[in-house]
C-alpha cells in the first residue's frame, strides 16, 4: 500500500483532531474527527484558525508558537468548547525552509468527568465521617473535663456518641456495599425469588418502625405472581431502603403501601408513601450518591444519602428499572422492575 494512502486513512479514522497551519495561521488541512467535535460544515482550508477555535488562550498560545517557529514543542493546554473539554499538543513541522505547524486535539470530556466526580466523592466522604467524629470529639472531651461526674449526663453523652459511631460504621457498610457493586466483586445470583414472600418478610421486619410512628403499614399482592429472576438478599436490600425512607419521610399518622403486581414480561414494585414529598428540582438527582433534599433532616434521622444509589445500583445490575414519581407534601412512590425467571 502507498505510503500517502495509508497516513491518509490513519488521519481519516484517528479519534485525535489533527489540524496543520501555515506559517500565518491559515488552515492548510483538517481531519473529519475534528470537523465533527467542532460542527464544521465545507471547506476550511485557507482560513484563519480563529474561524474554528474561538478559546482565547488556544488562539494566543498558537500565536507565540508561530512567532518563536514552535522553537518547543508545546503540550498540556486544555480547552473548552461547549462543554466538550480538548487537549492540546503543537509540533512544528519544518520541510526544508518552509515550517508548518501541526496540531493535535485529544478530547479528555470523560476524563475531566471522572477526575469531578472523584473529587466531589472524596468531599463528600470526608465531610460525611468528619460530622459524627466532630460530636463524638466534642462529647468525649466534655466528658474528660469533668462532665462524667454526673452519672445521667455520662449516660446521656455516651448515648450521643453511640449515636454517631453508629452513623459512621453505617457510612463505611454502604460505601463498601456501593465499591464492591462498582466493581463487580459481587456477582448478582440470578435464582428463582417468591416476591410475595421477600416482600412479606420484609414488611414484617419494619412492622415496628412504622407503628412506633404511627404509620399504617399495608400491603397488595397480586396472585398468581411468576417468580423474578433475581438476587435475594440484594432484593430485601432494596425493599428494606425503599421501605426505610418511606417510613422515615412520612411523618406520623401517615401510610405506606407496597404493591406488587405483574405485567406477564416484568414484576412491578411500587412503595408508596403519604409523607413530605420530594420537589420537582430534587427529582433528576435522587438517586445519586449522597444527595438529599434536606441534609440536615436526613442526617438527623440517621441517613447517609447512599441508601437510593444502592437501590439503583442493583436494579440496573438486574436489568431493571428504576424511577420516583413524587409531589412535595403528597407524598412518594418508588417503582422497580425485575424480569421473571425463566
Ligand atoms: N420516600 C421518600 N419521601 C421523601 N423523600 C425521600 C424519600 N426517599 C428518599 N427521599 C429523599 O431522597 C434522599 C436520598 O435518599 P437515600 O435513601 O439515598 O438517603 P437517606 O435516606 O438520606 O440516607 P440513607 O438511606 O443512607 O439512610 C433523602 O435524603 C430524601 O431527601
Ligand atoms: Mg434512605
Amino acid at each position: 500500500m502507498e505510503e500517502n494512502l495509508v497516513l491518509e486513512a490513519i488521519a481519516r479514522e484517528m479519534q485525535t483532531g489533527v489540524l496543520v497551519l501555515d506559517p500565518g495561521g491559515g488552515i492548510l488541512y483538517s481531519n473529519p474527527f475534528l470537523a465533527r467535535c467542532f460542527s464544521i460544515i465545507g471547506d476550511i482550508r485557507g482560513k484563519k484558525i480563529d474561524a474554528v477555535i474561538r478559546d482565547s488562550d488556544f488562539i494566543k498560545a498558537v500565536e507565540v508558537f508561530l512567532k518563536d517557529r514552535g522553537k518547543t514543542p508545546y503540550d498540556g493546554l486544555e480547552i473548552n468548547e461547549d462543554g466538550r473539554f480538548f487537549n492540546i499538543r503543537m509540533v512544528p513541522v519544518k520541510e526544508g525552509g518552509d515550517f508548518n505547524l501541526m496540531l493535535f486535539l485529544r478530547e479528555i470530556t470523560e476524563e475531566k468527568r471522572v477526575e469531578t466526580l472523584k473529587k466531589d466523592f472524596v468531599a463528600n466522604v470526608s465531610h460525611e465521617l468528619r460530622t459524627p467524629l466532630a460530636s463524638i470529639k466534642g462529647y468525649a472531651e466534655t466528658l474528660l473535663d469533668g462532665g462524667m461526674d454526673d452519672r445521667t449526663t455520662l449516660k446521656e453523652f455516651l448515648r450521643v456518641i453511640d449515636k454517631h459511631a453508629n452513623r459512621m460504621s453505617r457510612l463505611i457498610d454502604d460505601l463498601l456495599v456501593l465499591s464492591r457493586l462498582e466493581s463487580h466483586e459481587m456477582p448478582m445470583v440470578r435464582e428463582p425469588v417468591d416476591m410475595r414472600e421477600l416482600v412479606s418478610s420484609v414488611a414484617e421486619g419494619v412492622k415496628k418502625q412504622a407503628a412506633d410512628k404511627g404509620i399504617r403499614l399495608s400491603m397488595s399482592l397480586d396472585e398468581n405472581l411468576p417468580k423474578v429472576a433475581s438476587d435475594r438478599g440484594r432484593i430485601e436490600q432494596v425493599m428494606l431502603n425503599l421501605l426505610d425512607n418511606a417510613i422515615k419521610y412520612t411523618p406520623a399518622d401517615g401510610m405506606v403501601n407496597v404493591k406488587v403486581s405483574s405485567s406477564g414480561t416484568e414484576i412491578r414494585v411500587d412503595v408508596k408513601d403519604t409523607g413530605i414529598g420530594i420537589p420537582p428540582g430534587d427529582i433528576p438527582r435522587i438517586f445519586e450518591r449522597f444527595y438529599r433534599v434536606d441534609k440536615a433532616r436526613s442526617r438527623d434521622l440517621g441517613g447517609t444519602g447512599l441508601g437510593l444509589a444502592i437501590v439503583k445500583h442493583i436494579i440496573h445490575s438486574l436489568n431493571g428499572r428504576v424511577w420516583v414519581d413524587s409531589a412535595p407534601s403528597k407524598g412518594s412512590t418508588f417503582s422497580f422492575t425485575l424480569k421473571p425467571a425463566c
